[in-house]
């Protein structure tokens, strides 16, 4: 078999994005369209926004990846898009721009899952890629999961968590703090010049979760630390507004008193310990000493650092353009479904989620 130009498209979220790949590993193009200036004044994504931009945009990114790749579309040899999970309106709108595709031309046509191509970001390089099995940590603003990876399309969920995902959490905070948006990115910056420990925030019990064989071992929580973050502020503007509080929601300028640098760096830290917790024992646990990390809190800095003081783990994180949502993952993992023979009808639906994903996935 000849080379296999395969157009991935992503439009799972706010990122409308659509790349192509060579034989699964070669990137000719990747290219990212992000709404995120349209959903800043919301601090987070407002689906029907997201979708009208999709819908808007898709074909003017698909048409770019083309072009960067140097390719017609007469050069396209199959295509791949997300069929979950994600916002439903989101994915339609790429779903059904690469059914249409397929249809018009006769090509293959493979819908895939959005948390498998991360976990296959970090086969898009000339590098070694990381052998099977090992542990898969995807850490995004929808998703906070420990796995174990036995092949591209062949995971386990370890641990997922039990309310807020990891990303959310950061959005969230920076929401109330008004540090602003996404969160991440934004408090990642500030705890560089943060205490970490000029707060105390709790670390979540999971009840007996810690346990051997407990069913909750490796899950996470975040809507403690949440609360409790929140709340710090809800005190100080007790402190300095005399007494009333105000809403939540209101955004006002950080309370005097509170080093937006320490609230960050405090909160950072026990978010990323929250992970390594977990991440550690499924480590302990399995024997798994590579870990392949993705989403978009694998980009945070001191998550990144405190991987990497553990010699005895080897943690491989995409390249930043990869580790965000992206359509070459999505290029990339479609190649290896449609290198073996395996088709999406053209029927095939989009699903906000993943039923029983909790744990056989997918
Ligand atoms: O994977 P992603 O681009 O989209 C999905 O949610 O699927 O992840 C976005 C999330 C947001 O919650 C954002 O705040 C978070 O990733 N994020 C970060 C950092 N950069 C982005 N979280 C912590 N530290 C960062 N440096
Ligand atoms: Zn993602």
């Amino acid at each position: 078999m000849g080379e296999m130009p395969i157009l991935g498209i992503e439009s799972s979220c706010d990122e409308c994005a659509a790349a192509v790949v060579v034989d699964g590993r070669r990137i000719l193009s990747n290219v990212v369209a992000t709404q995120i200036p349209f959903h800043a004044a919301w601090n987070g994504v407002v689906p029907e926004i997201a979708s009208r931009k999709h819908t808007e945009w898709i074909y003017g990114v698909v048409q770019e990846a083309l072009n960067k790749a140097g390719l017609g579309a007469g050069d396209v040899q199959g295509v791949a898009a997300t069929s979950r999970p994600g916002l439903l309106g989101s994915l339609l709108v790429g779903l059904s721009f690469a059914k249409a595709f397929t249809w018009a031309r006769n090509l293959p046509f493979i819908a895939v899952d959005h948390m498998l191509a991360h976990l296959y970001a970090p086969r898009l390089s000339a590098g070694e890629p990381p052998p099977y099995p090992f542990l898969g940590l995807l850490v995004s603003g929808g998703h906070s999961i420990i796995c174990r990876v036995d092949d591209f399309d062949d995971i386990t969920v370890l641990g997922t968590t039990i309310d807020d995902a990891v990303g959310e959490a950061f959005d969230k905070v920076s929401k109330y703090y008004g540090f602003g948006y996404p969160g991440g990115a934004a408090i990642d910056k500030l705890a560089r010049d943060g205490n970490p420990l000029a707060f105390r925030f709790p670390m979540p019990s999971l009840h007996k979760g810690g346990e051997q064989g407990s069913k909750h071992r490796y899950d996470l929580s975040y809507s403690g630390l949440k609360t409790a973050v929140i709340n710090q502020l809800e005190m100080f503007r007790v402190k300095n507004a005399g007494g009333n509080g105000g809403s939540m929601e209101n955004q006002g300028p950080v309370p005097a008193g509170t080093r937006p640098e320490d609230i960050a760096a405090s909160f950072q830290k026990t978010a990323v310990e929250i992970l390594l917790r977990s991440l550690f024992r499924a480590a302990g646990d399995t024997g798994l000493s590579v870990i392949v990390a993705g989403g978009g809190v694998a980009a945070n800095s001191y998550l990144r650092a405190r991987l990497a003081e553990r010699r005895d783990l080897r943690c491989i994180f995409p390249p930043p353009e990869l580790c965000g949502d992206n359509g070459a993952m999505i290029a990339g993992i479609g190649y290896q479904y449609l290198a073996r023979g395996d088709r999406s009808p053209l029927n095939v639906t989009a699903s906000a989620r993943v039923k029983g994903f909790k744990r056989g996935y997918p």
